[in-house]
Protein backbone atom coordinates (compact mmCIF):
# COMPACT_ATOMS: atom_id res chain seq x y z
CA UNK A 1 0.00 0.00 0.00
CA UNK A 2 1.32 3.65 -0.99
CA UNK A 3 2.31 5.78 1.76
CA UNK A 4 -0.48 8.60 1.78
CA UNK A 5 -2.84 5.61 1.39
CA UNK A 6 -1.64 3.75 4.20
CA UNK A 7 -1.51 7.23 6.68
CA UNK A 8 -4.79 7.73 6.06
CA UNK A 9 -6.64 4.25 5.90
CA UNK A 10 -4.50 2.78 9.08
CA UNK A 11 -4.00 6.31 10.77
CA UNK A 12 0.13 5.57 10.99
CA UNK A 13 2.91 7.97 12.02
CA UNK A 14 5.10 8.21 9.55
CA UNK A 15 6.46 11.24 6.81
CA UNK A 16 4.76 12.52 3.96
CA UNK A 17 5.15 16.05 1.96
CA UNK A 18 3.51 17.62 -0.48
CA UNK A 19 2.01 20.40 -1.39
CA UNK A 20 -1.29 22.21 -2.72
CA UNK A 21 -0.54 23.46 -5.98
CA UNK A 22 2.64 22.03 -6.27
CA UNK A 23 1.95 21.78 -9.78
CA UNK A 24 1.93 25.00 -11.53
CA UNK A 25 2.14 28.72 -11.67
CA UNK A 26 5.32 28.85 -9.55
CA UNK A 27 7.84 26.39 -11.28
CA UNK A 28 9.73 28.05 -14.48
CA UNK A 29 8.91 24.85 -16.32
CA UNK A 30 5.45 24.53 -15.45
CA UNK A 31 5.45 28.62 -17.02
CA UNK A 32 7.33 27.50 -20.23
CA UNK A 33 4.48 25.09 -21.24
CA UNK A 34 1.98 27.60 -20.33
CA UNK A 35 3.09 29.90 -22.53
CA UNK A 36 3.39 27.47 -25.64
CA UNK A 37 -0.38 26.43 -24.46
CA UNK A 38 -2.88 29.75 -23.84
CA UNK A 39 -6.18 27.80 -23.59
CA UNK A 40 -5.85 26.37 -19.83
CA UNK A 41 -9.00 23.75 -20.07
CA UNK A 42 -7.20 22.15 -23.33
CA UNK A 43 -4.01 22.46 -21.43
CA UNK A 44 -5.84 20.22 -18.48
CA UNK A 45 -7.55 18.03 -21.11
CA UNK A 46 -3.81 17.51 -23.10
CA UNK A 47 -3.10 13.79 -21.18
CA UNK A 48 0.24 14.22 -21.97
CA UNK A 49 1.03 17.47 -21.20
CA UNK A 50 -1.12 16.74 -18.04
CA UNK A 51 0.88 14.00 -16.77
CA UNK A 52 4.30 15.95 -17.30
CA UNK A 53 3.60 18.95 -15.06
CA UNK A 54 2.06 16.70 -12.58
CA UNK A 55 5.50 14.87 -12.10
CA UNK A 56 7.56 18.35 -12.34
CA UNK A 57 7.52 19.16 -9.07
CA UNK A 58 8.42 15.16 -8.01
CA UNK A 59 11.25 15.18 -10.15
CA UNK A 60 12.34 18.42 -8.63
CA UNK A 61 11.54 17.69 -5.00
CA UNK A 62 11.38 14.03 -4.89
CA UNK A 63 8.13 15.07 -2.60
CA UNK A 64 5.64 11.73 -1.53
CA UNK A 65 2.78 12.47 -3.50
CA UNK A 66 1.74 13.89 -6.96
CA UNK A 67 -1.57 15.52 -7.51
CA UNK A 68 -2.84 15.42 -11.00
CA UNK A 69 -2.94 18.31 -12.55
CA UNK A 70 -6.47 19.54 -13.53
CA UNK A 71 -9.05 22.23 -12.23
CA UNK A 72 -11.92 22.30 -10.02
CA UNK A 73 -13.64 23.49 -12.79
CA UNK A 74 -12.86 20.55 -14.87
CA UNK A 75 -16.22 19.29 -14.01
CA UNK A 76 -18.63 22.64 -14.84
CA UNK A 77 -16.62 22.64 -18.23
CA UNK A 78 -17.59 19.02 -18.60
CA UNK A 79 -21.64 19.97 -17.53
CA UNK A 80 -21.37 22.42 -20.73
CA UNK A 81 -20.38 25.75 -19.54
CA UNK A 82 -17.60 27.83 -20.97
CA UNK A 83 -14.50 28.80 -18.71
CA UNK A 84 -12.01 31.72 -19.30
CA UNK A 85 -9.44 33.44 -16.97
CA UNK A 86 -8.72 37.31 -17.07
CA UNK A 87 -5.70 37.99 -15.73
CA UNK A 88 -5.84 38.88 -11.78
CA UNK A 89 -9.47 38.48 -11.68
CA UNK A 90 -9.58 34.48 -12.07
CA UNK A 91 -12.27 32.14 -13.76
CA UNK A 92 -15.38 33.47 -15.31
CA UNK A 93 -17.74 31.20 -16.47
CA UNK A 94 -20.90 31.60 -18.96
CA UNK A 95 -24.25 31.84 -17.58
CA UNK A 96 -25.55 29.20 -16.11
CA UNK A 97 -28.76 27.75 -17.84
CA UNK A 98 -31.24 25.55 -15.86
CA UNK A 99 -31.39 23.01 -17.17
CA UNK A 100 -27.22 22.48 -17.82
CA UNK A 101 -27.21 19.65 -15.15
CA UNK A 102 -30.22 18.10 -16.05
CA UNK A 103 -29.33 17.38 -19.53
CA UNK A 104 -26.39 15.91 -18.89
CA UNK A 105 -25.92 12.22 -19.14
CA UNK A 106 -23.01 10.99 -16.94
CA UNK A 107 -21.76 8.73 -19.81
CA UNK A 108 -21.42 11.86 -21.97
CA UNK A 109 -20.09 13.68 -18.78
CA UNK A 110 -17.32 10.87 -18.19
CA UNK A 111 -16.58 11.09 -22.08
CA UNK A 112 -15.82 14.52 -21.89
CA UNK A 113 -12.96 14.28 -18.77
CA UNK A 114 -11.32 11.06 -20.05
CA UNK A 115 -8.27 13.16 -21.39
CA UNK A 116 -8.06 13.51 -17.35
CA UNK A 117 -8.54 9.64 -15.95
CA UNK A 118 -6.09 8.79 -19.40
CA UNK A 119 -3.45 11.47 -17.58
CA UNK A 120 -3.71 9.55 -14.42
CA UNK A 121 -3.29 6.33 -16.32
CA UNK A 122 0.29 7.68 -17.53
CA UNK A 123 0.93 9.25 -14.33
CA UNK A 124 0.83 6.32 -12.18
CA UNK A 125 2.12 4.45 -14.69
CA UNK A 126 5.60 6.68 -14.42
CA UNK A 127 5.27 7.87 -11.07
CA UNK A 128 7.51 5.74 -8.48
CA UNK A 129 5.53 2.72 -6.49
CA UNK A 130 5.67 3.71 -3.21
CA UNK A 131 4.57 7.64 -4.29
CA UNK A 132 0.44 8.36 -3.73
CA UNK A 133 -1.24 9.63 -6.92
CA UNK A 134 -3.96 12.18 -5.45
CA UNK A 135 -6.59 13.16 -7.44
CA UNK A 136 -9.33 15.93 -6.26
CA UNK A 137 -12.67 17.36 -6.70
CA UNK A 138 -14.48 21.10 -5.43
CA UNK A 139 -17.15 20.22 -3.00
CA UNK A 140 -20.54 21.51 -4.43
CA UNK A 141 -20.83 24.55 -2.68
CA UNK A 142 -17.48 26.05 -4.17
CA UNK A 143 -18.23 25.07 -7.76
CA UNK A 144 -21.72 26.94 -7.15
CA UNK A 145 -20.00 30.11 -6.20
CA UNK A 146 -18.20 29.85 -9.64
CA UNK A 147 -20.97 28.10 -11.64
CA UNK A 148 -23.44 30.45 -10.48
CA UNK A 149 -21.23 33.42 -10.02
CA UNK A 150 -21.92 34.33 -5.82
CA UNK A 151 -18.60 35.97 -5.24
CA UNK A 152 -17.85 39.42 -6.06
CA UNK A 153 -14.78 40.60 -7.39
CA UNK A 154 -13.47 41.48 -3.58
CA UNK A 155 -13.75 37.96 -3.18
CA UNK A 156 -16.74 38.59 -0.33
CA UNK A 157 -20.65 36.44 -1.15
CA UNK A 158 -22.49 38.31 -3.28
CA UNK A 159 -25.37 38.63 -0.45
CA UNK A 160 -28.28 39.73 -2.78
CA UNK A 161 -27.50 37.51 -5.30
CA UNK A 162 -27.18 34.56 -2.99
CA UNK A 163 -30.64 35.54 -1.12
CA UNK A 164 -31.94 35.88 -4.27
CA UNK A 165 -31.02 32.28 -5.46
CA UNK A 166 -31.36 29.64 -3.00
CA UNK A 167 -33.36 27.73 -4.84
CA UNK A 168 -30.79 27.55 -7.85
CA UNK A 169 -28.11 26.75 -5.28
CA UNK A 170 -29.39 24.24 -3.64
CA UNK A 171 -30.57 22.44 -6.70
CA UNK A 172 -26.91 22.75 -8.19
CA UNK A 173 -25.86 21.36 -4.54
CA UNK A 174 -28.20 18.66 -4.64
CA UNK A 175 -27.57 16.97 -8.62
CA UNK A 176 -23.51 17.86 -8.56
CA UNK A 177 -23.60 15.17 -6.58
CA UNK A 178 -23.64 12.38 -8.95
CA UNK A 179 -21.14 14.08 -11.34
CA UNK A 180 -18.83 14.51 -8.53
CA UNK A 181 -19.11 11.33 -7.23
CA UNK A 182 -18.36 9.59 -10.94
CA UNK A 183 -15.87 11.91 -11.46
CA UNK A 184 -13.93 10.41 -8.13
CA UNK A 185 -14.88 7.09 -9.11
CA UNK A 186 -13.46 7.19 -12.73
CA UNK A 187 -10.39 9.19 -11.46
CA UNK A 188 -9.52 6.20 -9.25
CA UNK A 189 -10.32 3.90 -11.49
CA UNK A 190 -7.55 5.06 -13.49
CA UNK A 191 -5.03 4.66 -10.86
CA UNK A 192 -5.29 7.54 -8.25
CA UNK A 193 -5.47 6.64 -4.37
CA UNK A 194 -6.72 9.64 -2.99
CA UNK A 195 -9.27 12.25 -3.68
CA UNK A 196 -8.81 15.77 -1.71
CA UNK A 197 -12.32 17.59 -1.36
CA UNK A 198 -11.56 21.42 -2.07
CA UNK A 199 -13.94 23.36 -0.52
CA UNK A 200 -12.16 26.71 -0.77
CA UNK A 201 -15.10 29.21 -0.28
CA UNK A 202 -16.58 27.30 2.87
CA UNK A 203 -16.12 30.24 4.87
CA UNK A 204 -18.59 32.48 2.87
CA UNK A 205 -21.16 30.78 4.01
CA UNK A 206 -23.53 32.45 6.11
CA UNK A 207 -23.86 30.12 8.95
CA UNK A 208 -27.20 29.29 9.21
CA UNK A 209 -26.71 27.32 5.61
CA UNK A 210 -23.69 26.12 6.43
CA UNK A 211 -24.73 22.50 7.80
CA UNK A 212 -26.80 22.68 4.24
CA UNK A 213 -24.62 24.08 1.98
CA UNK A 214 -21.23 22.57 3.69
CA UNK A 215 -21.19 19.61 5.95
CA UNK A 216 -24.46 17.83 4.64
CA UNK A 217 -22.85 17.63 0.49
CA UNK A 218 -19.32 16.73 1.99
CA UNK A 219 -20.58 14.08 4.01
CA UNK A 220 -22.75 12.73 1.15
CA UNK A 221 -19.56 12.13 -1.04
CA UNK A 222 -17.40 11.47 1.48
CA UNK A 223 -19.98 8.65 2.76
CA UNK A 224 -19.72 7.44 -1.10
CA UNK A 225 -16.06 7.31 -0.78
CA UNK A 226 -16.33 4.89 2.16
CA UNK A 227 -18.23 2.70 0.42
CA UNK A 228 -15.90 2.44 -1.91
CA UNK A 229 -12.93 2.08 0.40
CA UNK A 230 -11.42 5.74 -1.19
CA UNK A 231 -9.93 7.18 1.34
CA UNK A 232 -10.55 11.45 1.53
CA UNK A 233 -9.12 14.48 2.85
CA UNK A 234 -11.34 17.34 3.16
CA UNK A 235 -10.58 20.99 2.81
CA UNK A 236 -13.30 23.19 4.26
CA UNK A 237 -11.41 26.04 4.36
CA UNK A 238 -12.30 29.33 6.14
CA UNK A 239 -14.48 27.31 8.61
CA UNK A 240 -13.17 28.46 11.87
CA UNK A 241 -14.51 26.87 14.96
CA UNK A 242 -16.83 24.84 12.55
CA UNK A 243 -14.00 22.96 11.41
CA UNK A 244 -14.99 20.88 14.83
CA UNK A 245 -18.82 20.28 13.73
CA UNK A 246 -17.66 19.45 10.20
CA UNK A 247 -15.14 17.07 11.47
CA UNK A 248 -18.17 15.40 13.57
CA UNK A 249 -20.64 15.29 10.95
CA UNK A 250 -18.50 14.47 8.51
CA UNK A 251 -15.88 12.24 9.40
CA UNK A 252 -13.50 12.45 6.56
CA UNK A 253 -9.96 10.04 6.48
CA UNK A 254 -8.35 13.16 6.64
CA UNK A 255 -8.53 17.00 7.14
CA UNK A 256 -6.72 19.62 5.82
CA UNK A 257 -5.99 22.65 7.76
CA UNK A 258 -5.94 26.41 6.48
CA UNK A 259 -3.38 28.73 7.92
CA UNK A 260 -6.09 30.91 10.06
CA UNK A 261 -6.92 27.62 12.48
CA UNK A 262 -4.28 27.29 15.39
CA UNK A 263 -2.90 24.42 15.15
CA UNK A 264 -2.70 23.58 19.03
CA UNK A 265 -6.75 23.54 18.67
CA UNK A 266 -6.91 21.64 15.79
CA UNK A 267 -5.54 18.70 17.72
CA UNK A 268 -7.62 19.28 20.99
CA UNK A 269 -10.88 19.13 19.24
CA UNK A 270 -10.86 17.20 15.62
CA UNK A 271 -10.71 13.59 16.69
CA UNK A 272 -9.96 10.32 14.77
CA UNK A 273 -8.72 12.36 11.99
CA UNK A 274 -5.41 12.70 10.14
CA UNK A 275 -4.25 16.22 10.02
CA UNK A 276 -2.68 17.95 6.98
CA UNK A 277 -1.25 21.00 6.50
CA UNK A 278 -1.44 24.54 7.89
CA UNK A 279 1.53 26.23 7.47
CA UNK A 280 0.34 29.97 5.63
CA UNK A 281 1.82 29.97 2.19
CA UNK A 282 3.04 33.54 2.32
CA UNK A 283 5.55 32.13 4.75
CA UNK A 284 7.77 30.94 1.65
CA UNK A 285 7.79 34.69 0.74
CA UNK A 286 9.96 35.36 3.84
CA UNK A 287 13.32 34.30 5.06
CA UNK A 288 14.60 31.22 5.62
CA UNK A 289 14.69 31.21 9.32
CA UNK A 290 10.82 32.45 9.58
CA UNK A 291 9.82 29.58 6.98
CA UNK A 292 11.27 27.41 9.76
CA UNK A 293 10.34 28.41 12.80
CA UNK A 294 6.72 28.26 11.14
CA UNK A 295 7.46 24.29 10.12
CA UNK A 296 8.76 23.91 13.75
CA UNK A 297 5.53 25.07 15.39
CA UNK A 298 3.24 22.89 13.19
CA UNK A 299 5.90 20.03 13.45
CA UNK A 300 6.26 20.28 17.38
CA UNK A 301 2.32 20.34 17.68
CA UNK A 302 1.80 17.17 15.75
CA UNK A 303 4.86 15.14 16.25
CA UNK A 304 3.54 12.07 18.13
CA UNK A 305 -0.02 11.99 15.76
CA UNK A 306 -0.45 10.78 12.24
CA UNK A 307 0.64 14.54 10.28
CA UNK A 308 0.96 15.14 6.36
CA UNK A 309 3.56 18.32 5.67
CA UNK A 310 1.91 20.80 3.85
CA UNK A 311 0.54 24.35 3.58
CA UNK A 312 -3.00 26.30 4.61
CA UNK A 313 -3.93 27.11 1.11
CA UNK A 314 -1.77 26.55 -2.29
CA UNK A 315 1.64 27.80 -3.35
CA UNK A 316 2.01 31.35 -4.29
CA UNK A 317 2.50 31.93 -7.64
CA UNK A 318 5.38 34.13 -6.52
CA UNK A 319 7.46 31.76 -4.42
CA UNK A 320 11.02 30.85 -4.79
CA UNK A 321 11.34 27.22 -5.78
CA UNK A 322 14.32 27.50 -3.93
CA UNK A 323 12.55 28.25 -0.62
CA UNK A 324 9.83 25.41 -1.12
CA UNK A 325 13.61 22.72 -1.87
CA UNK A 326 14.91 24.30 1.63
CA UNK A 327 11.46 23.28 3.31
CA UNK A 328 11.43 19.98 1.50
CA UNK A 329 15.02 19.55 2.85
CA UNK A 330 15.05 20.62 6.56
CA UNK A 331 11.48 18.47 6.66
CA UNK A 332 13.38 15.29 5.21
CA UNK A 333 16.01 15.99 8.14
CA UNK A 334 14.18 17.47 10.95
CA UNK A 335 13.99 13.97 13.65
CA UNK A 336 12.45 15.53 16.94
O1 LIG B 1 -0.61 21.31 -8.10
C1 LIG B 1 -1.83 21.42 -8.27
O2 LIG B 1 -2.56 21.46 -7.31
C2 LIG B 1 -2.30 21.49 -9.67
C3 LIG B 1 -3.70 21.18 -9.91
C4 LIG B 1 -4.73 22.22 -9.46
C5 LIG B 1 -5.04 23.42 -10.17
N1 LIG B 1 -6.12 23.98 -9.57
C6 LIG B 1 -4.34 23.95 -11.37
C7 LIG B 1 -4.50 25.35 -11.75
C8 LIG B 1 -5.60 22.12 -8.39
C9 LIG B 1 -5.65 21.08 -7.29
C10 LIG B 1 -6.49 23.24 -8.48
C11 LIG B 1 -7.61 23.43 -7.53
C12 LIG B 1 -8.44 24.62 -7.64
N2 LIG B 1 -8.79 25.33 -8.76
C13 LIG B 1 -9.12 25.19 -6.52
C14 LIG B 1 -9.10 24.64 -5.10
C15 LIG B 1 -7.85 24.93 -4.39
C16 LIG B 1 -7.64 26.37 -4.03
O3 LIG B 1 -6.61 26.90 -4.44
O4 LIG B 1 -8.51 26.92 -3.33
C17 LIG B 1 -9.83 26.29 -7.00
C18 LIG B 1 -10.70 27.22 -6.18
C19 LIG B 1 -9.63 26.37 -8.43
C20 LIG B 1 -10.22 27.35 -9.39
C21 LIG B 1 -9.19 28.09 -10.15
N3 LIG B 1 -8.41 27.56 -11.16
C22 LIG B 1 -8.82 29.46 -9.98
C23 LIG B 1 -9.41 30.39 -8.95
C24 LIG B 1 -7.81 29.74 -10.92
C25 LIG B 1 -7.16 31.08 -11.25
C26 LIG B 1 -6.25 31.57 -10.25
C27 LIG B 1 -5.23 30.57 -9.78
O5 LIG B 1 -5.47 30.04 -8.70
O6 LIG B 1 -4.25 30.33 -10.46
C28 LIG B 1 -7.53 28.52 -11.60
C29 LIG B 1 -6.48 28.33 -12.63
C30 LIG B 1 -5.44 27.31 -12.35
N4 LIG B 1 -5.69 26.06 -11.87
C31 LIG B 1 -4.04 27.46 -12.55
C32 LIG B 1 -3.45 26.23 -12.19
C33 LIG B 1 -1.99 25.85 -12.31
C34 LIG B 1 -3.32 28.71 -13.09
C35 LIG B 1 -3.36 28.69 -14.57
C36 LIG B 1 -2.51 29.75 -15.13
O7 LIG B 1 -3.01 30.85 -15.32
O8 LIG B 1 -1.35 29.45 -15.44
Amino acid sequence: MTNLKNILVNKISCKSVWFMRQAGRYLPEFRKIRKENKDFIKLCLNSELSSEITLQPIKRFNLDSAIIFSDILMVPYALGQNITFEKNKGPKLSEFKSDTLINNKKENFSQKLSPVYRAIEITRDKLEKNKSLICFIGAPWTLAIYMLGLKKDDNNLDLDKYNSNKRQINKIIEELNMFLCAHIENQINAGADVVQIFDSWAGLIPSNDVKNFCYTPNKRIVDFCKRKKIPTICFPKGLKENYEAFNNFVKPDGINLDSILDPLWAKKKLKNVVFQGGLNPKILLKKNEDILELARKYLKTFKDIPYIFNLGHGLLPETDPVKVEMLVNFYRNHNE
